[in-house]
């Protein structure tokens, strides 16, 4: 069962930030690859805008080594040819009025030789402060009529600048024109929870205070911060991995079974877990820093940022009374992974006490979200043999083995939704006010953090707040 996803119609993309990192990596590579794949518009054209000074064919060049080094490049030079001919570059401060009239004359020429008639999806791949002025100019120069807008996580650095954020948005744009990307809610297995949960009769029964005991959910990466000091002084953990991923991950577990699947009746659900999140407290969150991380560039010797963050929080509605959820991400651990385990209550009455045993595993369910992306149901059988001999087995689905389709880039689904105006994977004002409301105590407090060892999973104190 598939639905089609329809090219949108003639659009003028322009990526603010175009010589930047998430450009390079993502950006490009997912246009050309939904090019090759016929799902962008038939008549495009993409402005590249960012301070470098570049001409169309160095920015052709450019982007085609990002897409040969990040994307599924196809080895064939036509197509490449074809999509390079789209690719346009202006530059200029994001504060500069003259660069802007530039862009504009730019995306005219575009409406008169692609038809876009106006219709503009700006991608704004750049720090937050630079919104602002971002979006000041495009309403001065009158792009936004017919125009959507993408804005990258995160989303301010706490409640009052991401309200701030939002009036300023605002001011050009209505909601139904913004997009705030999340790119792990464009990563099938994110979205296969809500598949999984609401397409089967078997496991919603279940999902709930009465079978649950706690829910653990992990992401986990090998890597540090990949050069990104500056960056990472100003966010930390916890606003770049737990304020976004995993609190929309978390909503997607948690969330009740919307009417329909329409954007907006899932994207209540999702708000309705955050407002049941109480404001979390600093003992319900320990804050970790890998050994090392004071000596990489752009971060001070005495810097007390976290590269990790375990907490423990609870949902307080009917279905979640009583039950923990365990969130931990972090920087330099042991491996890449990120799943979100579900761990069910142990048996009510244990009837094999004479095979000399007290206690058996519970069931837990756990759904990967990457690598070998999947989901495993782990239970008790009966070991091979004439006598009763318990032992531990699962049921495993993997994507890898049961498709031969490969999952998606996530930012390739996100810039087609979004260019279809499809909300369903993006946040909403009150979700993502909601979020920070969540987190502000824990912002508010003195920051603490505790050394890790690189390669261990996160402080001892961690472990002593998820026992
Ligand atoms: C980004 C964070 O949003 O997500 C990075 O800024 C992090 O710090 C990355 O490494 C992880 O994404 P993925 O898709 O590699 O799990």
């Amino acid at each position: 069962m598939t639905a089609k996803l329809a090219p949108a119609d003639p659009t003028a993309i322009v990526i603010f930030g175009a010589s930047g990192d998430l450009t390079q990596r993502k950006l490009l590579p997912a246009l050309y690859h939904l090019f090759l794949e016929g799902l962008l518009p038939a008549r495009f054209g993409i402005v590249g805008y960012a301070r470098t000074s570049m001409s169309d064919q160095d920015f052709r060049d450019r982007a085609h080594e990002a897409c040969n080094t990040h994307g599924r490049c196809d080895p064939n030079p036509e197509p490449w040819r074809d999509f390079e001919k789209h690719l346009h570059y202006v530059s200029g401060e994001f504060t500069d009025p003259g660069a802007m009239a530039h862009l504009r004359e730019q995306l005219e020429e575009l409406d008169r030789a692609e038809g876009t008639e106006g219709r503009r999806f700006f991608y704004c791949a750049v720090p937050p402060e630079a919104y602002s002025d971002i979006v000041d100019r495009i309403g001065e120069e009158g792009l936004h009529r017919d125009s959507r807008i993408v804005v990258e996580k995160p989303f301010g650095l706490d409640l009052d600048s991401a309200r701030d954020l939002n009036g300023r948005l605002h001011r050009a744009f209505d909601e139904s024109q913004i997009f705030r990307i999340d790119h792990y809610m464009g990563k099938g297995r994110v979205q296969n929870i809500l598949v999984f949960r609401f397409a089967n009769a078997l496991f919603e029964p279940v999902w709930n205070r009465n079978y649950v005991d706690h829910v653990q959910l992990t992401v986990a990466e090998e890597i540090g911060i990949e050069g990104r000091g500056r960056f990472y002084e100003r966010v930390g953990a916890l606003r770049d991995m737990v304020q976004t991923h995993l609190l929309q991950v978390l909503t997607f577990l948690a969330m009740e079974p919307p009417p329909s699947f329409q954007p907006d009746r899932v994207r209540d659900e999702k708000v309705k877990v955050l407002r049941s999140i109480p404001p979390i407290s600093a003992d319900q969150v320990v804050r970790g820093q890998y050994r090392g991380y004071r000596d990489e560039e752009n971060v001070p010797p005495d810097s007390e940022v976290e590269t990790f963050v375990a907490l423990r929080l609870e949902i307080d509605s009917w279905r979640w009374a009583g039950v923990p959820f365990l969130l931990r991400t972090g920087k330099r651990l042991p491996e890449r992974r990120a799943e979100a385990v579900i761990v069910f209550k142990e048996i009510p009455h244990m009837i094999f006490r004479q095979l000399g045993m007290e206690h058996l595993e519970p069931n837990q369910l756990a759904i990967r979200i990457q690598p070998d992306e999947g989901v495993s149901l782990s239970f008790t059988v009966q070991k091979p043999g004439a006598q009763i001999e318990l032992d531990r087995a699962s049921l495993d689905f993997r994507y890898g083995t049961a498709f031969d389709t490969p999952l998606v880039e996530a930012y390739e689904i996100l810039l087609l939704e979004a260019m279809r105006g499809d909300h369903m994977l993006f946040t909403r004002q009150d979700g993502v006010e909601r979020a920070w409301e969540v987190l502000q105590p824990i912002l508010d407090a003195p920051r603490k953090t505790a050394e890790y060892k690189p390669g261990s999973w996160g402080p001892n104190e961690a472990d002593e707040l998820i026992a």
